[in-house]
């Protein structure tokens, strides 16, 4: 089993280059099945989420090529299916906008129940009752999701709470349904923008992405296209908050800054100075850190997708810091790992209390998630001594060689698969 090694005390210094956005791929590689013509994909994160889609869809008769790495070419004219196996759903949960698309296209799509998730419920109501309002019927039978219509007429749809993933689906079924839909207090995220700019690429007609109502005219078919996915607003935090926490002086290139505003006003609130360039960021961390307030909300609030990164530096601020979480029910799990490396955490339901320490001490700890298993590394970078972090697959689920990255920062990182590497790693060291 793949572990990181990471030895702490060195601050990021350097830059480093963004990949496609892991969100954005996963919904426009799902969406690309609604046309018969051929579909290239660009700048798609090497990442174990998008490879397991990928895999789903070829089980049903995608042609998938990789001319390279990050190129992905596809042609749905031959799908034999619409029935996703469990193996898929039980690895990666996005495998559920395979509904959409298949509903939009070819009225009827069978998909497994997605399984729970380390950080909360993760409720698909709104996605059901988005696909009913369309005119489809949607059974749960044996563990599947089975959505099927004659015809899928557009609607109008008040989501009863923000979903990335229910604006998502319910977004694709509507596209090519006859007559028109509104959907109203949808999510606005930069992977909801991207998503309306891959499909309307393709020929489809979707107004309003990006705003709290998107309104969307059917279709008949969608035509071929080429499209270049947006750079990840995660990846890039992740390593803003990475300089902060190790009070280095990083240059996050291939970047939307636009994206990374409430990330860049939250570093500046806590004594850092961020440099806006047109598609990089600067992030330079010299001074102790200080406290701050956070509450994660829907886009354009604090990702909680940066919940657990933020409250790693917050640990090391001066001060008293309060995060709390305000989409996810049961995100703070990580703290009891952060706790064993020295944070002075108290977490009550979803809110944190974060007394600022000096400094983490290194240990063996284990990444619960993916976004907390990114957090943890770089506590570990900022912590004094070794730290092994076990259970790595997740942070690989959407970080594309986060280990490399982060090495060619100056982090004394390595990827360990047995006791002889670790040895290596440390006598390295030594
Ligand atoms: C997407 O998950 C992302 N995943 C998550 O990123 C991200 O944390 C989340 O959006 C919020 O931004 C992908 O894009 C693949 P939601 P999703 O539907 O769509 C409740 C990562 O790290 N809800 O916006 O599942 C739900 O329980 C991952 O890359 C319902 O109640 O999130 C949650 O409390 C982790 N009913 C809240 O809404 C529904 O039908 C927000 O969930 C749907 C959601």
């Amino acid at each position: 089993m793949d572990r990181y090694a990471v030895m702490g005390g060195n601050p990021l210094v350097g830059e480093v280059e963004i990949g496609g956005a892991k969100n954005a791929a996963l919904a426009i590689l799902a969406a690309a099945v609604m046309t018969d013509e051929p579909v290239t994909i660009e700048n798609v994160p090497d990442v174990r989420d998008t490879n397991v889609l990928l895999q789903a869809m070829e089980s049903i008769g995608v042609l998938i090529d990789r001319p390279e790495r990050h190129t992905v070419v596809m042609n749905s004219s031959q799908i034999c299916g619409c029935i996703i196996e469990d193996e898929f759903m039980k690895k990666i949960r996005a495998s559920y906008y395979m509904i959409g698309a298949l509903l939009g296209k070819y009225k009827r799509a069978e998909v497994p129940l997605p399984g729970g998730c380390n950080i909360g419920v993760r409720a698909i109501d709104q996605h059901l009752k988005g696909f009913r309002a369309l005119g489809a019927k949607v059974e749960i039978a044996h563990g599947s999701i089975i959505a099927e219509a004659e015809e899928l007429k557009g609607s109008h749809i008040f989501l009863d709470k923000v979903s990335v993933g229910a604006t998502i689906n319910i977004m694709m079924a509507a596209t090519m349904a006859s007559g028109k839909t509104t959907l109203e207090n949808v999510a606005k995220e930069p992977h909801v923008v991207d998503l309306a700019n891959f499909l309307n690429s393709m020929g489809a007609n979707i107004k309003g992405a990006g705003t709290d109502v998107i309104r969307i005219k059917g279709v008949e078919k969608l035509h071929r296209t080429e499209y270049a996915i947006i750079p990840d607003q995660i990846e890039a935090g992740t390593f803003m908050v990475a300089a902060a926490a190790s009070r280095g002086d990083v240059t996050v290139k291939n970047v939307i800054p636009k994206h990374l505003e409430c990330i860049t006003a939250k570093l500046q609130e806590i004594g850092c100075r961020v440099e806006e360039y047109d598609d990089a960021v600067r992030v330079v961390a010299n001074g102790k850190l200080t406290s701050t307030q956070i509450k994660t909300l829907p886009y354009p609030g604090f990702p909680t997708d940066m919940q657990p990164q933020m409250t790693v530096a917050l640990g090391l601020a001066t001060g008293t810091s309060i995060v709390t979480e305000g989409i996810f029910d049961n995100r703070f799990k990580y703290v009891d790992e952060l706790v064993r490396m020295g944070a002075s955490i108290k977490v009550e339901g979803n809110m944190a209390v974060i007394t600022g320490v000096e400094q983490y001490s290194g240990a063996s700890i284990t990444a619960p998630d993916l976004r907390a298993g990114a957090a943890l590394v770089i506590a570990a970078i900022a912590a004094d001594g070794e730290t092994i972090i076990e259970d790595i697959k997740y942070i690989e689920r959407g970080y594309e060689d986060f280990d490399k990255k982060l090495k060619r920062l100056g982090v004394r990182i390595e990827k360990v698969s047995n006791d002889r590497d670790l040895k290596k790693f440390r006598f390295k060291l030594a």
